[in-house]
């Protein structure tokens, strides 16, 4: 139109010729990390105060239109602070309800380096060097594992979805999931979307698949089977008894899968590692490396013991892999996933595997570990508490001594509300009780105490919930 202004073209992540390139994004990476670091001030704790609508108030408010006509320059540093005021910081002490990590500052620059070259690992020509290293990396994780291969997924649900699909490739429609009442959600999910029969669900009654129990179902039940442990329980962080459950499914004949998204960072640890004993038996191992890995989201993998039954997953696309360019010698890499466009979550993943080295990594294991241990020695001691057992991995649960379930669900949300701490809920043995996750190393031992000293004074008098204390020192960006 006449009078209009020409917009002026955003500059590229990248390219041979300025201002695209570093010169354009060296100084939008200040921008975000000066943001990062205002919005952690603002915030002032683990999680913004006041709760769902205050910070939904908050938000709609500094993003005004989110399709305005004109852009504005300002934009990244606006919303970039708005999303530090209103995160749940997984890099604060007092934020341990899930399996959500801090990763680690050289994982993220890596993935930096992911978003600026965009390989995409569905063709070779898109992802040349990624698909090298993503080939070796998984397969010397997998070896980790004791399996053969792995593939790369969005997480532990794309992970558990995948062992399905080929369990069904395998063994046909009919093969029915069983499982204990402690998998998670996303194994009786895939199931259903896979049009598997329903999973049989077999006791847990302590926390963990009972053995006896599995040995019955799988004498009594026509196959095909498919048995599903978990190594690392998603509310207790237990391992179910994974040498016994190897060897019925060897005795029965049966197909096994182990989801250790959780647990499968135990294999780092040399103090740690042979509680996963019996892993190298599975035909499919769930791995998560945003969990007890230090990474940005996605890190998943699936481990095979059976490279071959990727052939369950051969694509052609002639755009992709058509069979001149693959018998020309194009490695063919469309079979490695059920995406299409996929980034290269490998190099992060890569970068700190060799930056930190396996005993590194081992030893941020032990850390969170050891948090756990202390934390539940302090609940123990605590007579205002009651500690549900002694920590396998990093999960600590517990409760108010004498509380009703109304009251244990009652102070999380008041800590939440508040924005003081992240616990999360789990409910065993027919009582609700509190979870603390520990995934962050850099905790200290006040921090443990103040959790508990926390939770026990939100208990005691609810009244006094304003946020008071000032701001933690060294609050993460
Ligand atoms: C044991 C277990 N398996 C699978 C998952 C799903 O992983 P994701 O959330 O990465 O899809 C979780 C998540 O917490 C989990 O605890």
């Amino acid at each position: 139109m006449p009078g209009d202004h020409p917009l002026p073209a955003p500059a590229l992540a990248s390219g041979p010729r300025r201002p695209d390139g570093p010169a354009a994004l060296r100084p939008l990476l200040g921008t975000v990390l000066d943001a990062l670091e205002a919005g952690a001030r603002v915030r002032g704790g683990p999680l913004p105060a006041g709760g769902p609508e205050a910070v939904a108030a908050h938000v709609a408010d500094v993003l005004g239109d989110a399709l305005p006509e004109r852009g504005d320059p300002d934009a990244l540093r606006t919303l970039v602070q708005v999303l530090a005021e209103g995160a749940a910081d997984p890099a604060d002490p007092l934020c341990a309800a899930h399996l959500h990590c801090p990763p680690l500052a050289v994982a993220t620059a890596a993935d930096l380096a992911a978003s600026v070259l965009n390989p995409s690992l569905d063709s070779w020509d898109q992802a040349p060097a990624a698909s090298v290293l993503e080939a070796a990396v998984t397969r010397a994780l997998a070896h980790a594992a004791g399996l053969a291969d792995a593939l790369v997924t969005t997480g532990g649900t794309e992970s558990n979805q995948l062992a399905l699909l080929l369990a069904r490739e395998a063994h046909g429609a009919g093969v029915r999931l069983v499982c204990g009442t402690n998998a998670h959600h996303s194994l009786a999910r895939a199931a259903w979307l896979l049009g598997l029969p329903d999973p049989v669900v077999v006791p847990a009654p302590s926390g963990v698949l009972d053995p006896a129990a599995l040995d019955a179902a799988l004498t009594t039940l026509p196959g095909p089977l498919l048995v599903a442990a978990t190594a690392g329980t998603t509310d207790a962080g237990l391992i179910d008894p994974l040498p016994e459950i190897a060897g019925l499914c060897a005795a029965h004949g049966t197909r096994l899968h182990i989801d250790a998204a959780y647990g499968g960072g135990l294999l780092f640890s040399d103090r740690h590692r042979d509680r996963l004993a019996g892993l190298e038996a599975a035909h499919t191992v769930t791995l998560d490396l945003h969990k007890l890995g230090w990474q940005p989201v996605a890190a998943g993998l699936l481990a095979l013991a059976r490279p071959a039954e990727l052939a369950a997953l051969r694509q052609r696309a002639d755009y992709l892999n058509a069979d001149d360019d693959i018998e020309a010698g194009l490695p063919d890499l469309l079979g490695r996933s059920l995406r299409t466009t996929r980034r290269p979550d490998i190099l992060k993943i890569a970068v700190t595997l060799k930056t930190v080295g396996r005993a590194g990594l081992g030893a941020l294991v032990d850390q969170v570990c050891a948090h756990a241990r202390a934390f539940a020695a302090l609940v123990d001691a605590h007579p205002g508490f009651e500690l549900y057992d002694r920590p396998v991995i990093s999960t600590v649960l517990f409760r108010p001594a004498a509380a009703g379930d109304d009251a244990v669900a009652a102070v999380r949300r008041r800590l939440l509300h508040e924005g003081r701490a992240v616990l999360g809920r789990a409910r065993l043995d027919g009582r609700l009780w509190l979870k603390a996750t520990f995934l962050n190393p850099r905790t200290r031992p006040d921090d443990l105490t103040r959790l508990l000293e926390l939770t026990q004074a939100r208990l005691a008098n609810p009244a006094e919930a304003g946020r008071t204390e000032p701001a933690e020192e060294g609050t993460p960006a």
